[in-house]
């Protein structure tokens, strides 16, 4: 895909790696729908400001209505909460909504926008933990394996009409989202570079960092190899 010529739409691109994916897609050439829960919170010139919350189904249509020009969707909007999966359901179910059904939400509003200008792509934001499960964090891993293989359905499915689905997977980038982890951290600009360039690669995955790299690798050995730190074996 040629990003110079991409119209994109980034869900979340108030703060973050949002906002990086926008500001890396302006400096690239591409017009961006830059789309917030909160849409005075969006400080980026150049961009066109839609409010969107992906848990609402009639904001979602509104936007694939008020975007009919986009053939490059970025589904960058997530949560964590800390929920684990024994402990409070209502975490759990938010993760999902968001990381999960919110992003489905948008690609079956958008599927007909991408056909209608040529296929395009989309990308969706998921992360190591899309391969792995970590003490605290049972029900983001859960919400992101269900959006990475979501990707990998939708892939097949919008074959049909030429759209790209790239996946996106990092440790830990340096955003509000992961301010009280003290490990080495992404910088948001870099995810955003390395996104783009595997999009306009074609690239099925994006492997942004080395603890993706690292954990993707694990998933060939016996899982006791991993998970034997936090067993105690
Ligand atoms: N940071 C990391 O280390 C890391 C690692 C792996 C994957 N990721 C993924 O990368 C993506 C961006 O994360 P980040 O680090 O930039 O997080 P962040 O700084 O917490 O930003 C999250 C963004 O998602 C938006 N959002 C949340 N719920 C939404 C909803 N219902 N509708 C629309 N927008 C919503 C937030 O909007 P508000 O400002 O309105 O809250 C904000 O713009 C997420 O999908 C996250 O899971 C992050």
């Amino acid at each position: 895909m040629d990003i110079s010529h991409a119209t994109a739409l980034v869900t979340g691109a108030n703060r973050g790696i949002g906002r990086a994916l926008a500001v890396e897609l302006l400096a690239r050439g591409a017009k961006v729908y830059a789309a917030a829960r909160r849409p005075e919170t969006v400080d980026l010139p150049g961009v066109e400001v839609l409010a969107l919350d992906v848990t609402d189904p009639a904001a979602v249509a509104d936007a694939a209505r008020a975007a009919a020009d986009v053939d490059l969707l970025v589904n960058n909007a997530g949560i964590t909460t800390g929920a684990t999966l024994l402990g409070d359901l209502d975490g759990v179910r938010a993760e999902l909504d968001v990381n999960f059904w919110g992003t489905l939400s948008m690609v079956r509003a958008f599927a007909p926008v991408l056909a209608a200008n040529g296929g395009g792509a989309v990308v969706n934001i998921a992360s190591a933990l899309s391969w792995f499960a970590f003490p605290g964090a049972g029900a983001y891993a859960v919400s992101k394996a269900a959006n990475w293989n979501m990707s990998n359905a939708l892939r097949l499915e919008l074959a049909g009409q030429g759209t790209l689905v790239t996946s996106v997977h990092l440790g830990a980038a340096d955003t509000d989202m992961m301010k009280d982890y003290d490990g080495p951290k992404i910088d948001p600009a870099e995810v955003a570079r390395r996104t783009l360039d595997g999009v306009a690669a074609g690239d099925l995955e994006v492997v942004a960092d080395e603890w993706s790299a690292m954990i993707k690798a694990s998933l060939a050995k016996d899982p006791r190899e991993f998970y034997g730190q936090f067993l105690g074996n």
